[in-house]
């Protein structure tokens, strides 16, 4: 990689997109106020549909309900991915909600692309104890 491209900085904001919701009960013993909720770019919304898409594709496969669109944690995403956007590390941001992170350069992503490698993880992945394969992340 060749310094921050467009590209990459692009391909952060879609990763933090993924920030799902999870137990909130001390969300305000460590995390910072969250900005204010905003409305995403209207020429993001077909990637954001794609995005859904593939996700809930996914989740019905393993009879996990439909994610929806929820521009207080879209915003936060976006906050966190502008704080990544200088040095590209695939870091937890280590609040109340979690995170998949994915990175890539030397061609163009999508969500999408995201997305499926996320759910090629769960071939590592075991429900009953929430445990990943040794060496490998999921
Ligand atoms: C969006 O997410 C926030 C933070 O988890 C939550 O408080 C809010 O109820 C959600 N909004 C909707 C419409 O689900
Ligand atoms: C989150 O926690 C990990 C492990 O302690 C740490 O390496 C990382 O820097 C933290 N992330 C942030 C954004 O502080």
């Amino acid at each position: 990689m060749t310094g921050i491209s467009k590209q990459s900085s692009t391909m952060m904001y879609l990763v933090a997109l993924s920030i799902l919701i999870m137990a909130s009960s001390c969300r305000s013993c460590f995390f910072p106020p969250p900005p204010s909720p905003q409305p995403p770019p209207e020429d993001d919304l077909l990637e954001i549909q794609n995005y859904l898409n593939s996700h809930n594709t996914a989740r019905e496969e393993v009879g996990v309900g439909p994610m929806e669109w929820n521009n207080t944690i879209y915003t936060y995403a976006q906050d966190y991915a502008n704080q990544r956007k200088s040095d590209c590390l695939l870091q937890h941001s280590n609040t109340s909600y979690g995170e998949n992170i994915f990175w890539g350069n030397g061609k163009e992503y999508t969500a999408v692309d995201a997305v499926k490698v996320w759910v090629d993880e769960k071939q590592w992945y075991h429900y009953e104890d929430n445990s990943c394969d040794s060496g490998k992340v999921c």
